[in-house]
């Protein structure tokens, strides 16, 4: 609970939505502990515990480290359907804890020959473990809908099945594209006809991208390609030029997925939390900004302590905290239906 402003704000208990958070980087590491233990038991992994990969309170994992906690660590661990259900529901555990009501997890789709799962099945068991979560829940105040991945490691034809695959699980509860993936590797020009071609054959599919994460991938030739996919929202937008930011602006309602403890953890950014780009985008009228988590299992700073960070080094007043929370349902991919939920439950100032 924190005094901003005369009323007090309890963060964690203020009603909030979530729009950019890769489910493999959300997962905590006691669960991943959890499942390196069960599968110790019956001998199925030769992996170094979690805990000691990946040490408590250790969270300044920079561009280098991050990614290949993934490829060498979490996506060995996590291989079959058992592993990525109960990760998957300790996720949604986790956002629903921290009051969120609205989640939309990303993720790429990944097939486990370990296992025998195909892409397709990887997809199907998270919505089966969200649809599982949300009955088991007497009440359940967290919605969460699912965003597809397109990783900057990935080909063309793998692009393309991720998108048939968004296309495929539509109706089921999948509401989005993403780009992700190392800000490093370039030649992301090879995705635009897959973009476009979301952009013009399934419009009522959101797109999102990352976008200006890392100095490399925010030359003024590849921010021009992004926009011209014409996405809904952008994540990080960090390293902008004026030129740039102007087209942001001029584009109208574009949401900006922001993620102030990963960037400053990362040392994405110079400096601490009060010379974060927050303070320069969450004013502007034209833009519509979400505070959002980005990787909570790796960064350690759930969404409540993201609004409590920007109260404090930024001054917003409970007014304004509610206000900023509000705004966000106008970019949320989940339907009119759902926007009108929220605008029920979210908190007036
Ligand atoms: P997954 O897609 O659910 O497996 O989540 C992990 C993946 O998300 C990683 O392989 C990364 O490529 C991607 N990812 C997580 N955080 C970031 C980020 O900040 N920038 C770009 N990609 C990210
Ligand atoms: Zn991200």
């Amino acid at each position: 609970m924190t005094s901003i402003g005369g009323p007090v704000v309890d963060f964690r208990a203020l009603p909030k939505i979530e729009l950019h958070a890769h489910l493999s980087g959300s997962i905590s590491r006691q669960c991943l502990h959890d499942v390196w233990l069960k599968k110790k038991e019956v001998g199925e992994t030769d992996l170094q515990d979690p805990l000691i990969e990946m040490p408590l309170g250790k969270h300044d994992y920079d561009l280098n480290t991050f990614f290949p906690l993934f490829s060498k660590y979490i996506y060995n661990l996590v291989n079959d359907a058992w592993s990525l259900t109960f990760t998957t529901l300790s996720v949604l555990r986790d956002f629903a804890d921290d009051g969120v009501v609205y989640l939309e997890l990303r993720t790429t789709p990944r097939a486990m020959p370990h296992a025998g799962l195909t892409k397709a099945q990887y997809v199907q068991t998270i919505l089966d473990a969200i649809a599982t979560f949300e009955a088991e829940t007497p009440t359940p105040s967290l919605r969460t809908r699912l965003i597809l991945s397109i990783d900057r490691r990935n080909t063309l034809p793998e692009a393309r099945e991720v998108l048939a695959l968004a296309r495929q699980f539509q109706p089921h509860g999948v509401v989005g594209l993403d780009l992700c993936g190392d800000p490093a590797r370039g030649g992301i020009e090879v995705f635009a006809p897959v973009f476009e071609e979301a952009r013009r054959d399934v419009p009522d599919l959101g797109i999102t991208l990352h976008f200006a994460e890392a100095a490399a991938s925010g030359t003024e030739e590849e921010l021009t390609m992004l926009l011209g996919w014409r996405p809904d929202r952008i994540g990080h937008v960090i390293h902008v030029s004026e030129a740039v930011r102007a087209a942001i602006i001029a584009r109208g309602d574009m949401g900006l997925e922001l993620c102030l403890s990963c960037n400053v953890h990362a040392g994405m950014i110079c400096g601490g939390f009060e010379s974060h780009h927050f303070g320069e985008w969450w004013q502007v009228k034209e833009t519509v900004v979400v505070l959002s988590t980005d990787d909570v299992g790796i960064f350690g700073s759930p969404l409540s302590n993201e609004y409590a960070l920007v109260a404090e080094h930024f001054g917003l007043v409970r007014a304004d905290i509610c206000a900023l929370v509000r705004r966000g349902v106008d970019v949320i991919f989940g339907g009119d239906k759902e926007k009108q939920r929220l605008r029920g439950i979210l908190w007036s100032e």
